[in-house]
Formats: structure tokens, C-alpha cells, sequence
């Protein structure tokens, strides 16, 4: 957790509520609750074991399992340092396996168990939010809440393991290389129809705190949103919002919901923007070590964005130039839409997916020096050459030679991770050098990777 979290005040039931009045929450009977969706606000108020006993009831069709903390610590070698995986305001996180005998009907799969941590700023309500929201809303872009375990004052959260961890590492902090043109629209997308889909949802869904740590990366990078603590239904009826405390993440949050405390969704198109504008940029949203109006990157960078020759000036460094200028262009014009000072002016997130899916097909990518194919020493031979991913010891082997031998070549790495990799291979490729390159974008046709069809 890298951004100062926005919460003028501490979580308190008040925060949950809407404009309707306690009377009217309390009058609803279960029988009612269970027939739509349950609520963070309908059970906001009621005891544990009203809760829990709502929440059986209300999540029997979400195949949610109620795991026990032995069966948690177990999964995760007692929550081994080897199994860590990062922690974040609700506590540490750790990876565990659960295999066929667990529970009949629940397949063997890596999976990440969050824990609560009893001593930090978050606590049974971020939790419940947790699985009231993802135990109810499925959708292939967010991420999946397999159970939860509740005993005592323990809260735990068992997920889907997502195999490239978050954006906000993948992008920041060089885990894996810089990551290519194509890639960022595809996660674009992705986290978009996450958003998208609680919009669309009969109770409408706002989620509060979009940001690049909260999008997780699967091993295709298809971008799935995690951390519901802070999601809260939309505005109903004839409501045009919520008024509620302000809670998010500094940076990302919109203005006028930093300012009045009313929040719609179009506070999460916000959001969004800047997240998009952190994927054209390779920059934070607020990075305190750079200078002046650069700290801001929404401050600095939307002057760029509507002047397709000023553009490159913001566009990732790193990228060196492997992009469709198109396509940055209109992504740009829609990163500078969403952060529209009037959310009204923001586009809806459905017509966010449809502005970016068509940028997947663009193929003006200019064909840049990536990778570079390294023929064998002897003339008459086809050269062979394949992929190293950094942190994942994984080989590819993509085309032997003509008498099916394989060549051990280099992967020329972009950016910010590219000496490392280069003095990783140094030694063994040294004499092998050419000038032959090819783009990422015909390695990734090569591959067939899937990153050109985002799903
Ligand atoms: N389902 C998952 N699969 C793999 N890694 C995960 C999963 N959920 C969380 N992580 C990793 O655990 C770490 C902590 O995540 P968490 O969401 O708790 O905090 P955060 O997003 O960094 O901070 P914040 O509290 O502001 O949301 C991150 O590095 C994240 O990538
Ligand atoms: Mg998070």
C-alpha cells in the first residue's frame, strides 16, 4: 500500500448507510432480503450472529465456503514467510494451495488468504463489505472470493490466486519487464468491464477505490478487481447520489466527492482516468519524489492529452515509442474525458469499453528494436531464440532451428528492467550478438499469448 488512504473519518456503521432512513432498513424482514441481493446496509446493524446467519442464508447460491482458521493455516504452511504475499491496509496476505479433500466439490487450486490484522485501521465491516459484495457479484473481472473463515475476532478471506499479483507492481515496480503497448489496453479493458459490470448491476455498485493496486493480474493478464471493503450501493430511486463520509485513495479519488462527500459512479470513471493515464504514462498518480506540478499526474499530464502532437511527451518512456499512435491518442482523449471536472462530462464505463476495445485491433505499432534474435554462429543455420520472464522462470522455447535444434538467444528487456536482464544473460550471449529485431507485437503473434483478444 503505497498511497496515503483518504478517510476523514473512521469506518462507522453511519458510513454504510444511504439516504434511507435506519427505521426503514430494520423493517426489512429476511424473507425480503433473501430474495434480492443482500445489502451491506441491510445487515449493518445486526449482531454477528444475525449476520452470519443472513449470510448463509442470503450466499447459498454462490458456492461460498465457511473455511476454519487450523484448515487456513494449514493451506498456508501456518502462514509461512515463504507463502507471503504482500499486505495492504486490511492486513497480510498469503498463498496457499487447497487440494480435492478440503471440501467435496472444491477443486485443488493455488489460492491467497488474507488475514485481518486485529491491530490495524480496518476491521469486521471492510470484511463483511468483502463478502457481501464479491459473495453475491460474479463476474470474470473481478476477482473471486472462494470463502471466508470468521472465528472469534478473526476475519480471513480466501481468493482466487492471481498469478501476476497487482498492476501497480507489474507497472511500478518492474516485476516481469515493462509491460508492452497491447498489454496495458488489454488490462484497461479488463479492470473497465470490472467497473462496468457493478454499474450495471439492478442495485448499482459503486467500488470507491479504483486504483492499480486493487487490479489483479491473471496469467493471461486479464485484469480482475479485488478489494471490495470500501464498495457501498449507489444511489436508488430518484437519488442522483450518496452522501457519505470520504473514503478512497488519495490521487485517485474524484474531486467533487473529495469536496461534498456525494458519490455516484461517475466518481469511479474518475478513478479510472487516472488509472488509464497511469497505464499511458508509466507515472504514479501522485509521486512525491518528483518536482512541483509533475507530483500530480493528473495536474500535470491533462494539458498533454487533447494535443496529439504534445502527446509523447507524457506517453511512457519506456514504451519507447511501441505504440499505435492512434490508439494512445484515443485513449488519451478518454482518460482527459473521465477526469472531467463536471461528472456529468464523464462517459459511462460501458462506453469506456466500447471506446477501448476497438484499440486492440489497431496495427500501426511501429516495429521496434525488442527482441533481438540472435543467429547461431554458423551461417547457414535458422536461428532459434526464446523468452525468459524475469521472477517467473519461464522458458519458451519458440522456433528451433532447421534440424530441430535449440538455440539459447537473448531476450532484450525494455526500459527501466532492461539491464538487469542484460547482465543477467551477459556471459552466456556475449559472443552471439546481431541486429536482427523483431517487435513485441509480432513476438506476441508468434506466441500466441492472447494478448491480442481480450476476453
Ligand atoms: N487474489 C490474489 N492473488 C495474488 N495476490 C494477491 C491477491 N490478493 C492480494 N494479493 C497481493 O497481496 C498484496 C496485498 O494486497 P491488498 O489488496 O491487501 O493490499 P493493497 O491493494 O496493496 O493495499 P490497499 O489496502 O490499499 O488495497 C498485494 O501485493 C496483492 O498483489
Ligand atoms: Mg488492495
Amino acid at each position: 500500500m503505497s498511497l496515503r488512504k483518504l478517510a476523514l473519518k473512521l469506518l462507522t456503521p453511519g458510513c454504510f448507510k444511504t439516504n434511507k432512513p435506519i427505521s426503514d432498513q430494520k423493517s426489512q424482514t429476511s424473507k425480503e432480503i433473501s430474495s434480492r441481493r443482500l445489502s451491506l446496509s441491510d445487515v449493518s446493524n445486526s449482531s454477528i450472529c444475525t449476520v452470519l446467519s443472513d449470510l448463509s442464508n442470503s450466499l447459498i447460491g454462490s458456492n461460498l465456503h465457511i473455511f476454519t482458521q487450523k484448515e487456513l493455516k494449514k493451506i498456508t504452511h501456518n502462514f509461512s514467510k515463504s507463502n507471503y504475499l504482500g499486505e495492504g491496509g486490511f492486513g497480510k496476505v498469503y498463498k496457499g494451495f487447497i487440494d480435492e479433500k478440503l471440501r467435496p466439490g472444491l477443486e485443488a487450486q493455488p489460492v491467497a488468504v488474507k488475514v485481518l490484522d486485529l491491530d490495524g485501521k480496518q476491521g469486521h465491516r471492510e470484511w463483511l463489505a468483502e463478502v457481501i459484495f464479491l459473495g453475491q457479484l460474479k463476474h470474470p473481472n473481478l476477482v473471486n472470493l472462494i470463502g471466508y473463515c470468521c472465528e472469534d475476532e478473526h476475519r480471513l478471506l480466501v481468493y482466487e490466486y492471481m498469478e501476476r499479483g497487482n498492476l501497480e507492481n507489474r507497472l511500478f515496480k518492474c516485476y516481469g519487464g515493462t509491460l508492452p503497448w497491447l498489454t496495458r489496453i488489454k488490462i484497461a479493458i479488463g479492470a473497465a468491464k470490472g467497473l462496468s459490470s457493478l454499474h450495471e448491476e439492478e442495485k448499482q455498485v459503486i467500488y470507491r477505490d479504483f486504483k492499480a493496486s486493487n487490479i489483479l493480474l491473471d496469467s493471461d493478464y486479464t485484469a480482475k478487481l479485488s478489494d471490495f471493503g470500501l464498495a457501498i450501493d449507489g444511489p436508488e430511486g430518484d437519488e442522483t447520489h450518496i452522501t457519505t463520509c470520504v473514503m478512497g485513495t488519495h490521487g485517485y479519488a474524484a474531486p467533487e466527492y473529495v469536496k461534498t462527500g456525494h458519490l455516484t459512479t461517475m466518481s469511479d470513471v474518475y478513478s479510472f482516468g487516472v488509472v488509464l493515464l497511469e497505464l499511458l504514462t508509466g507515472r504514479r498518480s501522485v509521486d512525491e519524489s518528483r518536482h512541483g506540478r509533475e507530483q500530480n499526474l493528473v495536474e500535470w499530464s491533462k494539458p498533454f492529452l487533447k494535443d496529439s502532437h504534445k502527446l509523447d511527451r507524457v506517453m511512457d518512456p519506456g514504451l519507447e515509442g511501441q505504440y499505435s499512435t492512434e490508439g494512445a491518442r484515443k485513449a488519451a482523449a478518454l482518460a482527459h474525458q473521465c477526469l472531467s471536472h463536471n461528472p456529468k462530462c464523464r462517459p459511462t464505463m460501458s462506453t469506456v469499453v466500447k471506446t477501448l476495445e476497438p484499440l486492440m485491433d489497431l496495427n500501426d505499432i511501429p516495429i521496434g528494436p525488442f527482441v533481438y534474435v540472435v543467429p547461431t554462429e554458423e551461417k547457414n543455420k535458422v536461428p532459434a531464440y526464446r523468452i525468459e520472464r524475469e521472477g517467473q522462470a519461464e522458458c519458451e522455447v519458440v522456433k528451433n532451428g532447421k534440424n530441430g535444434e535449440e538455440k539459447e538467444v537473448e531476450v532484450k528487456a525494455k526500459g527501466r528492467h532492461r539491464s538487469r536482464k542484460g547482465h543477467r544473460y551477459r556471459n552466456r550471449i556475449k559472443s552471439l550478438r546481431s541486429s536482427t529485431v523483431y517487435s513485441d507485437t509480432a513476438l506476441y503473434r508468434i506466441l500466441g499469448t492472447g494478448l491480442y483478444s481480450p476476453k
